[in-house]
């Protein structure tokens, strides 16, 4: 399972990126708007485009077909491999239906049921976002639902890749590649937190004492 940063922060994304575990970035308009509201989305999405070099989702705000489809016409024009992320919605899917004829690769976002992905890939969608953390949120449970879309894909061999995203926590990462999710993508700080073990430090700290002390016996007994 790849793993893309769910995030429009620079900083997080450069150091992200520079660990070599993450292949793509999704942003969406809050995520932008958290950053910096006066931020320039162009530049910002070129930034990190230039710094990550995968795959990058960038979100229309239209909610009508034609305004999603100038919006990933301009889009497009800014960077030829950008992903354009479009809104489970009627209008949505008939622009998904539309770029996928433009070969143009979409990421159908906001997607929170079997059956709404089902439409996403038919309509012609890259990838279609499975959020989880907003489905738990309502205690629907968001790993039975990702699993049953998952077997679906596998049962029909649709082409279409599945993102699993709103992930809040690492217990949502491992419930991702267990249901076999393509792709996870996850914030900043959970990345950080799936690297994390204490017993990882512990063991470091023990390996570097136990050096140190080594180095200390010699020094002594040379004198
Ligand atoms: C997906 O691409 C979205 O950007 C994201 O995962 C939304 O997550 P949230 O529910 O934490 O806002």
């Amino acid at each position: 399972m790849e793993l893309y940063v769910d995030t429009a922060n620079i900083g997080h994304i450069r150091h992200a990126a520079s660990l070599g575990f993450i292949s793509g970035v999704t942003t969406n308009p809050s995520l932008l708007a958290k950053e910096d509201p006066s931020v320039d989305v162009k530049q910002r999405i070129l930034e990190i485009h230039e710094l990550v070099g995968g795959h990058l989702s960038v979100e229309v705000i239209s909610t009508d077909t034609k305004g999603m489809l100038n919006e990933a016409e301009e889009i497009i024009s800014w960077f030829p491999q950008a992903t354009i992320k479009i809104p489970m919605i009627p209008d949505g899917l008939a622009a998904t239906k539309e770029l996928s004829r433009q070969n143009i690769p979409t990421n159908v976002t906001l997607v929170f049921s079997t059956t709404q992905a089902l439409a996403a890939n038919n309509a012609g969608a890259s990838y279609v976002s499975f959020f989880m953390g907003r489905l738990d949120d309502i205690a629907s449970g968001s790993a039975q639902v990702l699993e049953e879309a998952c077997e679906i894909w596998d049962i029909h061999g649709f082409e279409s890749l599945i993102i699993a995203a709103s992930i809040r926590h690492p217990a949502h990462v491992v419930d991702s590649a267990l249901a076999g999710a393509d792709i996870a993508t996850v914030p900043y700080k959970v990345l950080m937190q799936c690297l994390k073990h204490p017993l990882t430090d512990a063991g470091l700290q023990a390996f570097l004492d136990d050096y140190n002390k080594m180095q200390a016996e010699k020094k002594k007994l040379n004198g």
